[in-house]
């Protein structure tokens, strides 16, 4: 019998309509769009905004478009798995909002914190539900409100991150096509460099803790940079050599949007041209989870079956990974 993989059938995103450019934040801190584009590649970014508006309401629009594109019906999902740093709330996981709001009444679904890496652990955690025959039809979701644990007073941090939603649905195939082969690592000693300092059961809510603004992320910017741009490309050359994939077989390279400089420096290791790799975030910026997703989605049209792409992370945690897809349609 030939072995059961787990495809991608559809993608689909969503960024909320604001746009928040490099101009803008002049007048907000005291930055330079050409500092910005010279040390990140990022020129603008999408806020969602709106009273009452969370991370869910984002990754509805995507799963929406997404079951709208694949013709598919809320009641066959098997499976929800959302990664996200920023859920709606806590507890319950913003998987179950959102399969609430969809109408999605059949299925099992979790949230997954990996960080920048989330959407490549989800898909990885999917996978092996679709492979085993356990579920035949599973969305995976990466999405983050980044503007809601942004300080907007930080230079460091405030001009890097947007906010975006994307979604992918998994099913089962016989083909040579699908996740082809993954990579998944974490090193927890690296939390110190990224991290929320406060909000979780160490640190509850406070006066305090919001008055020393340890409600928004903190990141070091130069260690995190470093272990991003050498772990990044390790995976993505590793997964390569082990399946024998020389770089002329890679079609696209989807790496996680965080820094133009940690993207160029993995390409290169790869040993593939810039136009093998899908980069926008010129336009939206690190969207945490969703980065890889939106990619995905803007460039589908220029994908064929039987395309070999690479994905490719790393966030806070840390994580890494690397994931081998066979473009399956
Ligand atoms: O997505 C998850 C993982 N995260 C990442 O992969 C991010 C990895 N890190 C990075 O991408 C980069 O470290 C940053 C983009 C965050 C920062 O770039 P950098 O080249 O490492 O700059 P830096 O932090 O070393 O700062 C250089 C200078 C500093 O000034 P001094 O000390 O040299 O006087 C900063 O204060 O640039 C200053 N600076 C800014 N200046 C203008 C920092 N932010 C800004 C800013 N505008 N927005």
């Amino acid at each position: 019998m030939s072995k059961l993989r787990a495809k991608i059938s559809g993608i689909h995103a969503w960024v909320p309509p604001y746009v928040l450019t490099n101009k803008e934040l002049e007048s907000m801190v005291e930055t330079t769009d050409e500092w910005i584009m010279t040390r990140t590649g990022i020129r603008e970014r999408h806020i969602l905004k709106g009273e009452g508006l969370g991370t869910s309401d984002m990754a509805v629009e995507a799963v929406k478009g997404l079951l709208d594109k694949t013709h598919t019906s809320p009641d066959e999902i098997d499976m929800v798995i959302c990664a996200t740093v920023t859920p709606d709330m806590l507890f319950p996981a913003t998987a179950n909002v959102v399969s609430d709001k969809v109408g999605i009444k059949n299925a099992v679904s979790f949230d997954i914190n990996a960080a920048c890496s989330g959407f490549l652990f989800s898909v990885v955690t999917a996978s092996k539900f679709v492979e085993t025959g356990t579920f035949k039809k599973v969305i995976v979701i990466g999405a983050d409100k980044m503007s809601s644990i942004t300080d907007y007073t930080s230079r460091e941090t405030c001009v890097l991150f947007g906010d975006a939603a994307g979604a992918v649905l998994l099913e089962p195939t016989t083909e040579e096509v699908g996740i082809m082969d993954s990579i998944i690592r974490t090193d927890g000693a690296g939390r110190s460099h990224l991290h929320m300092k406060a909000g979780g059961s160490v640190k509850p809510p406070s006066y305090e803790t919001i008055d020393a603004k340890e409600h928004f992320v903190y990141q070091e910017g130069q260690p995190v940079f470093k272990f991003a741009v050498t772990k990044m490309a390790d995976v993505a050359v590793e997964i390569m050599e082990r399946n024998l994939l020389s770089s002329n077989d890679i079609k696209y390279l989807v790496p996680h949007q965080a820094n133009m400089r940690i993207i160029e420096a993995t390409a290169w290791r790869m040993g593939i041209l810039k136009e093998q790799v899908m980069i926008n975030i010129e336009r939206y910026g690190n969207t945490t989870s969703g980065t890889i997703p939106l990619c995905l989605w803007e460039w589908e049209n220029q994908l064929k079956k039987g395309d070999n792409i690479i994905l490719a992370a790393f966030g806070g945690g840390f994580t890494w990974g690397s994931i081998w897809v066979k473009w399956a349609y």
